[in-house]
Parts: structure tokens; C-alpha cells; sequence
């Protein structure tokens, strides 16, 4: 089978998280975030993976490059989340053992606790043919709407949180942030680069597990559901 080649985005800082690290190197059960997710990502299929780190980091992120049970390299990230992933890509290109990849994922370091499974959904996506295969998960809260004359209940039922890891057949996820690159458009994930292309997305189910460390009470989630694994 062709080789499954991860981009594992940790070049934000953590802004809304705060602390002294970036919000990749933040310790959850004495670990850094990005190792959790590197572990996670190699458990459920992916065998090599590029990861993107804030420019001049690049000691701090070595101990959990070495440590990772995977080949992984790294390159710097740029301004913008979308940026990063450029970067990731354009470091596959270069790559001459990963240029010849088929599909690549896209993984949020913050999700460190990403279910194998997860993973393993995506990957069968696309080894099932799908163009771009996303995790998502039911809403659980009623939602509101503000409309210029109040607010008004939104239909749930109709809609779903996006997780990462996202994954695409990688001529396609590199098309779609050259038109998105081009076009100055802004996106906050790498299905809406597909979307602007056209192309379909494909919904596996995701877990709420793999949520995104944003915030300080998401670390407190996250080391409860540490705690809670075997
Ligand atoms: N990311 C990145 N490059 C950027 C911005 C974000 O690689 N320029 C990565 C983050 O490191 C994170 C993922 O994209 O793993 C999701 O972004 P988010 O959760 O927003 O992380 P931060 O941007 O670091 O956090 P904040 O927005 O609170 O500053
Ligand atoms: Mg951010």
C-alpha cells in the first residue's frame, strides 16, 4: 500500500491556551501535546509525517521528534494556520521519499487524544476512493443564531463539528490551497480548500475524545480522558 503521510500543523502559539510553551509542548499526563498525537496518528495507520513548528524552535521540538515512533521530520510554519499546511506540503515536494505519496492527512498537534480508530476511518476512506475524508461529531448543544432583528434557533440535526485528522488525495489538498492561495480566501480547515475547489468531502465519524486543546479547561478534559484510557 502506498505510504500514509501526516502533516501534524504545531506551529501556533496558544494564545487562548496561555503559559510559557507553545501550546504543542504543553505537558498532558507528563508528556508534550505533540507527542501524544504523533502516537496516536502512527497507531492508526500513518507512517511518516511531517511536522510543522514555529520558526527557531526547533531544539525545543526535539526530544518529542526523536521520540516519535515514526520517521518525522520537520519545517517551519508560517503566519496562519493555512500557512503552515502549505508549508507541510511544499515539504513533501521536496521530499523524495514522500513525493511519491498518494494521500496525505492533515492533523491539529492540539488533538492530541485522537482515537486510533479515528485515524484508521480516514485512512479507509481514502484507500476507498473518497477525494477527502474528514471526522465529525453530532452538535450536543442547542445553538442561536443573532440575526439583525434578534436571534433564532438553528436545526442541530443539520449540523456537525469538524475534527482533524483530515485526509485528501494530496494532488488534490495541493490544487486547492494553490486556488485558495491565489483567490486570498480565508479558511480555518482544509475541507473548505477542497470545498472551494468543488470536489467532495467525505464524513467519517470522529470522537469526541479528539478534541481540540484550546483552552485551559480542555487540558483538565484531556487529562481526565487520559486517566480514563487502560
Ligand atoms: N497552527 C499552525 N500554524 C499557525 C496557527 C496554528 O501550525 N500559524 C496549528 C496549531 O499549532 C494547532 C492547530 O494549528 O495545532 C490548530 O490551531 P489552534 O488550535 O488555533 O492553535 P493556536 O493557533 O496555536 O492557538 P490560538 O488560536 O489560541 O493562538
Ligand atoms: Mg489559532
Amino acid at each position: 500500500m502506498q505510504p500514509v503521510v501526516a502533516i501534524v500543523v504545531a506551529a501556533g502559539s496558544g494564545s487562548r491556551l496561555g503559559g510559557e510553551v507553545p501550546k504543542a509542548l504543553r505537558e498532558l499526563a507528563g508528556r508534550p501535546l505533540v507527542s501524544h498525537s504523533l502516537e496516536h496518528l502512527a497507531a492508526g495507520g500513518v507512517d511518516r509525517v511531517v511536522l510543522v513548528i514555529a520558526a527557531g524552535l526547533a531544539a525545543d521540538f526535539a526530544p518529542a521528534i526523536a521520540g516519535s515512533p515514526i520517521p518525522t521530520s520537520w519545517v517551519a510554519g508560517g503566519a496562519e494556520r493555512q500557512d503552515s499546511v502549505l508549508a507541510g506540503l511544499a515539504a513533501i515536494a521536496a521530499d523524495p521519499e514522500l513525493s511519491g505519496c498518494r494521500f496525505v492527512l492533515v492533523h491539529d498537534a492540539a488533538r492530541a487524544l485522537v482515537p486510533p480508530e479515528v485515524v484508521d476511518r480516514v485512512v479507509q476512506a481514502l484507500v476507498a476512493g473518497a477525494v477527502a475524508a474528514i471526522p465529525v461529531v453530532p452538535v450536543v448543544d442547542t445553538i442561536r443564531e443573532v440575526t439583525p432583528s434578534g436571534s433564532a434557533t438553528v436545526d442541530r440535526s443539520r449540523l456537525r463539528v469538524v475534527q482533524t485528522p483530515q485526509g485528501f488525495r494530496r494532488e488534490v489538498l495541493v490544487n486547492g490551497h494553490r486556488l485558495v492561495r491565489e483567490s486570498g480566501l480565508q479558511v480555518t480547515d482544509d475541507a473548505a480548500v477542497i470545498e472551494a475547489l468543488g470536489e467532495p468531502v467525505t464524513l467519517v465519524e470522529g470522537s469526541r475524545e479528539a478534541l481540540k486543546v484550546t483552552e485551559p479547561l480542555d487540558l483538565l478534559f484531556a487529562e481526565a480522558i487520559v486517566r480514563s484510557r487502560p
